[in-house]
């Protein structure tokens, strides 16, 4: 059976949450948010946080710790020094914190003693769990009430978890609910295995047409809109033993290849349901027949990398007959079979779900691909290489 690493957002969120789970079998991202969660717990006068590589992390203590009502700095490695914190900073001041970042824009972020007002009413501009759920743990800390409008629906695993923990949480059409005056009880969570890691292995599945079982996946169906594109695509997906535990629906997934894969165009809502393997369909579609369009996803330009502008680069160089078009918040690819076998060195940006992508994409093609760094996959898979060789070399 192939070993997957634990879910990197229900086990962040936990993290933050101070519920236990296991801790075995987890990426650095998550070992990071536990560190950084651990120290906070312990707090002594003016601590500063390193949150590494993790995007989910500094986004969800910020929220919690600006509702502590405590003063704290956190900061990050280079690319998470680089990503927009305006995001979450401007609700959390509207509604009463003093946050500051780094050029009005990003980390550190250095958040001053402050008290949330409460019943705080806001709607979402960006479709991101992460502001979701850094609002409701600031609501959770202040012990203040929140109402969330969220017209596109974005992954909902800290509602989950905050229901699995008996709080007074519930949805109203696109509103979220949250009187976070209650205090939740803290349970032990049984967190799934990463469905975003199982994701290369359900395409090296299809390409390498191998059909190896991945158990345990968390399937939850705010995550898995990549499963319906891969069906759409042309592939084979069967979920077996199916069972919800700690509030998250989880099953065993086997993915194969029915007949050949065809281009696929998506857009609009689905596009936060699989923002994380957009990459990965990239390369799908490079192996696919027809053209494939992605729309509606510029949030994929503030990843761990520009993961718009970095795939396209990497693309060309892997396959140089490739049609390409980039687009502010997408692109458009067009196939093509005529690809040489000769070695090609790749950028990574330190990006472990770009370094993952062309690993599938090496895999199918027997073409050797150098990358300038491979340690940034610990973030998310330990032992992804491993794992490849194991079962698909
Ligand atoms: C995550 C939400 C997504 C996703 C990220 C993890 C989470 O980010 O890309 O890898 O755990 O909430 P956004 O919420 O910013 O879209």
């Amino acid at each position: 059976m192939i070993e997957l690493p634990k879910d990197k957002s229900i086990a962040q969120r936990c993290a933050v949450l101070n519920l236990d789970f296991d801790e075995s079998f987890i990426g650095e991202d998550i070992k990071n948010t536990l560190q950084a969660a651990n120290q906070f717990a312990e707090y002594n006068n003016d601590l500063t946080l390193n949150l590494g590589n993790s995007g989910t992390g500094i986004r969800l203590l910020t929220g919690y710790i600006a509702g502590s009502g405590k003063k704290c700095t956190l900061i990050g490695d280079k690319s998470l020094s680089n990503r927009p914190m305006r995001r979450i900073s401007d609700p959390l001041n509207t509604w009463g914190a003093k946050i500051s970042l780094r050029e009005n824009k990003y980390p550190p972020i250095e958040i001053a003693e402050s008290k949330l007002q409460s019943n705080f009413i806001y709607e979402l501009e960006i479709p991101s769990a992460q502001i979701k759920s850094c609002l409701l743990l600031a609501a959770l800390s202040s012990k203040t009430k929140i109402e969330i409008i969220e017209k596109i629906p974005s992954r909902d695993h800290t509602e989950r978890l905050l229901q699995e923990c008996d709080a007074m949480i519930f949805r109203e059409g696109n509103k979220i609910i949250f009187d976070g005056t209650k205090e939740i009880t803290k349970k032990f969570i049984d967190v799934p295995k990463d469905f975003s890691s199982a994701a290369y292995l359900i395409a090296a599945n299809i390409l390498t047409d191998k059909d190896i079982p991945l158990i345990g996946i968390g399937v939850n169906k705010t995550r898995t809109a990549f499963l319906d594109v891969l069906e759409e695509m042309g592939a084979k997906i069967e979920l077996r033993n199916g069972c919800i535990i700690s509030n998250e629906q989880r099953a065993d997934i086997t993915a194969s290849l029915n007949k050949n894969l065809k281009g696929i165009s998506i857009s609009g809502k689905k596009i936060p349901n699989l923002i994380d393997e957009i990459p990965l369909i990239a390369i799908m579609a490079m192996f696919a027949e027809g053209k494939t369009t992605i729309r509606d996803a510029k949030e994929l330009r503030y990843k761990e990398s520009d993961r718009i502008s970095l795939l396209l680069d990497n693309m060309k160089k892997f396959n140089p007959n490739i049609g390409l078009a980039e687009f502010e918040d997408g692109f458009e690819i067009i196939p093509s079979k005529n690809l040489n076998n000769d070695g090609v060195d790749l950028e990574t940006g330190g990006d472990h779900r770009i370094i993952m992508s062309f690993v599938i994409a090496a895999l199918v093609t027997g073409k050797k691909v150098n990358f300038d760094e491979t340690e940034s996959v610990e973030t998310s898979f330990p032992g992804f290489f491993e794992v490849i060789k194991a079962w698909y070399q």
